[in-house]
């Protein structure tokens, strides 16, 4: 069995931060999210992948290279414009051949990873598996309808009037049948090969497509808050095994709970870390910050006076101001520093379709 893992599209929903790079190599607890699908991918027994890329792929081969560090083989398939996940496989077909592939969005993240898929399709009474999961609103997903004995009776992709609550997950295991599909498949209304009209055209030719209903938590990497969610529920779900502690504690700072400390990070004097939290190589939590659960924080990043909780901050950040931040995504070389003269002001330097959450006055 072969892996795909999909890393094109846009990533519009996550501008500005996908401005100047691919959104799959933004960082969950302090790693791309896309190298979180590749361990999901290995785990579930899979030795080869190939990664599709569109027309933003920054930084995804030079950290992934031929996959070894990861246990894999890997292979790169060029999809560039995104015109749909079908179009993606349709991109992959001399890659895939004949075997029975498991592809996974490269912006989702499954608590409990990929092997129940394998499990069930090693049942032999498969021709595609196919997760669902009951979501509130199921308008921005794929939507499955199932009959009583969890046949489906409709799949539609994100309806404005979902015919029930369950959303597709983005890992689908096909056998080799679903090839002859993807090529009869017309664009749908906006423009795509839709992922929903192969997982149909399958079921009706072969009646073999079994859902599963998933436990454990699911996320959609698709826009800020969801990262910082998936950042929160990543950290919250690590073994203490994850939280390595290389760098330096000093003998007056407070830590409690796990926190990862890498090579060269350094709490300072008075400074307090609650974990889960990781801190990159060379970070420095500095002059009485206050660092809080779920943060991450990006490699030679320094925290001054700031008090930092449920945030992700990238590479070389630099907060030094008596402020309390919340729910944030910093990305890198971002400053968030006290202005030192008058006129007294908020001051900003902002890229296109960046955003400012002030505290209210009320507040
Ligand atoms: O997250 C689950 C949902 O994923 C499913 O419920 C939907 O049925 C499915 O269509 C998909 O919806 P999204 O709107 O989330 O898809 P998105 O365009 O965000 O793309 C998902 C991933 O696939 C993302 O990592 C980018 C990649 N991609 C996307 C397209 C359209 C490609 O590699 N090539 C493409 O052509």
């Amino acid at each position: 069995m072969k892996g795909l893992l999909l890393a094109g599209g846009r990533g519009t929903r996550l501008r500005p931060l996908t401005f100047t790079g691919n959104k799959h190599m933004l960082p969950v607890a302090n790693r791309p999210i896309l190298y979180w699908g590749l361990d999901h991918l290995r785990e579930a027994g899979i030795e080869e992948v190939g990664i599709v890329l569109g027309p933003l792929r920054e930084g995804i081969e030079a950290g992934v290279g031929d996959g070894s560090t990861f246990g894999l083989k890997v292979t790169y398939i060029q999809q560039g414009e995104p015109k749909g996940l079908a179009h993606a496989i349709l991109c992959s077909r001399d890659f895939l051949g004949d075997d029975p592939f498991l592809m996974y969005l490269g912006d989702n993240m499954l608590e409990h990873g990929l092997r129940p898929y394998v499990e069930r399709f090693a049942r032999g009474d498969a021709s595609a598996v196919v997760g669902a999961v009951p979501v509130r609103d199921a308008s921005h997903y794929g939507v499955v309808e199932l009959g009583s004995k969890d046949q489906i009776v409709s799949i539609e992709e994100k309806p404005s009037s979902p015919k029930s609550d369950l959303a597709l997950i983005g890992a689908y295991l096909f056998s080799p049948e679903v090839h002859d599909v993807v090529r009869g498949l017309q664009p749908s209304s906006r423009g795509e090969l839709e992922i929903t009209d192969a997982i149909r055209g399958l079921e009706e030719r072969t009646h073999r497509v079994r859902v599963l209903h998933l436990d454990g938590w699911w996320k959609d990497t698709g826009r800020p808050e969801d990262l910082l969610e998936a950042n929160e529920r990543v950290l919250a779900s690590r073994p203490r095994s994850f939280f390595v502690a290389s760098g330096h504690v000093d003998p007056a700072a407070h830590v409690s709970g796990h926190v990862g400390l890498a090579a060269g990070a350094v709490i300072g004097p008075g400074c307090t870390v609650r974990g889960p939290a990781v801190l990159g190589e060379g970070v420095r939590i500095e002059e009485g910050a206050y660092v809080g659960p779920y943060t991450s924080i990006g490699k030679g990043s320094v925290v001054r006076r700031a008090e930092i909780e449920r945030s992700i901050l990238m590479e070389e950040v630099q907060v030094d101001v008596g402020l309390r931040i919340i729910d944030s995504i910093l990305g890198r070389g971002c400053r968030v520093v006290e202005r030192e003269r008058t006129p007294r002001g908020a001051a900003f330097v902002m890229g296109d379709a960046g955003k400012v959450v002030l505290p209210s006055p009320r507040d």
